[in-house]
C-alpha cells in the first residue's frame, strides 16, 4: 500500500470543485506528511469573484493557531501595502502554495521550515483547483516557493519582479515575499520595492 501522507493532494479533492467543498475537504488532506505536525489546514480566503490572487509560501505560527492565511507579521505588511497600491480587499483572494505550516523544534519555539520542492508539490492540486474555482485576472505570486509552483523550477524572483507574465487565461505578476521585507536590512527600500511591484500589478487590471 502506499505510504500515508505521500501520494500528494489530488486524491483527497472532493468531487465538486467550488470553493465550500474544496475548503472542507482540504481540512482532511493527508497528501504529504506537513498534516503531521501542524494544527490545521490553512486555505485561501476570500470571494470567489476576485479579481486577483495573491499566493504567498505557507501559513506561519499565527496563521496555524488562527486557521486564516496571512494574519500574522507579514500579513500586516501585505495589507499595507494593497491599501497603498489601491488594490481592496474585497477584490482579492488570499492563499498559499502549501496549506499546511512547516517547522522545526527549538526548545518551545517553532521555527518557519521553507517547504521542499516535493511538499509544494504534492500541495499543488488544491493551489489548481482555487485557481479553477476564482479564475482571478491577475494572480500575485508572493515569494520564490509561489513562484516555484507557479511559474516553474526556473523562474527568478529577483530579475523578473513586477513584470506581467501570462499564466493561463490570468497574468501573473512576482515580488518578493512580505516576510522578506520584514527581515531587509533596509526595509524602507525593501518595502518600497515591494509596493511598487503591488502597484505593477494593479495597473495590470486597470489596463485590461
Ligand atoms: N507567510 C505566508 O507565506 N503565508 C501566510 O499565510 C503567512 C505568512
Ligand atoms: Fe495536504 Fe498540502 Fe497539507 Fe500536504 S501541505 S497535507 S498536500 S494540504
Amino acid at each position: 500500500m502506499a505510504k500515508d501522507g505521500n501520494n500528494g493532494a489530488a486524491e483527497f479533492l472532493p468531487g465538486r470543485l467550488d470553493l465550500v467543498s474544496l475548503r472542507r475537504a482540504a481540512a482532511s488532506c493527508r497528501g504529504c506528511d506537513l498534516y503531521r505536525n501542524a494544527t490545521q489546514t490553512v486555505f485561501g480566503e476570500g470571494s470567489r469573484a476576485a479579481a486577483y490572487m495573491l499566493v504567498g509560501e505557507e501559513p506561519g505560527d499565527q496563521e496555524d493557531r488562527q486557521g486564516h492565511p496571512f494574519v500574522g507579521p507579514a500579513g500586516h505588511i501585505l495589507d499595507k501595502g494593497l491599501k497603498e497600491a489601491g488594490i481592496r480587499r474585497e477584490d482579492v483572494y488570499l492563499t498559499n502554495a502549501v496549506k499546511h505550516f512547516s517547522f522545526t523544534l527549538r526548545g518551545k519555539r517553532r521555527i518557519h521550515q521553507k517547504p521542499t520542492a516535493a511538499e509544494i508539490d504534492a500541495c499543488l492540486p488544491w493551489l489548481d483547483a482555487e485557481l479553477a474555482a476564482v479564475k482571478p485576472e491577475v494572480i500575485v505570486v508572493l515569494g520564490a516557493t509561489a513562484a516555484r509552483a507557479l511559474l516553474g523550477r526556473e523562474f527568478r524572483v529577483t530579475h523578473h519582479r513586477g513584470e506581467p507574465v501570462p499564466l493561463g487565461e490570468a497574468l501573473a505578476v512576482a515580488t518578493v515575499h512580505p516576510s522578506a521585507v520584514l527581515r531587509a536590512p533596509d526595509r524602507e527600500a525593501a518595502y518600497a520595492g515591494f509596493l511598487a511591484d503591488l502597484k505593477a500589478a494593479a495597473s495590470v487590471r486597470g489596463s485590461s
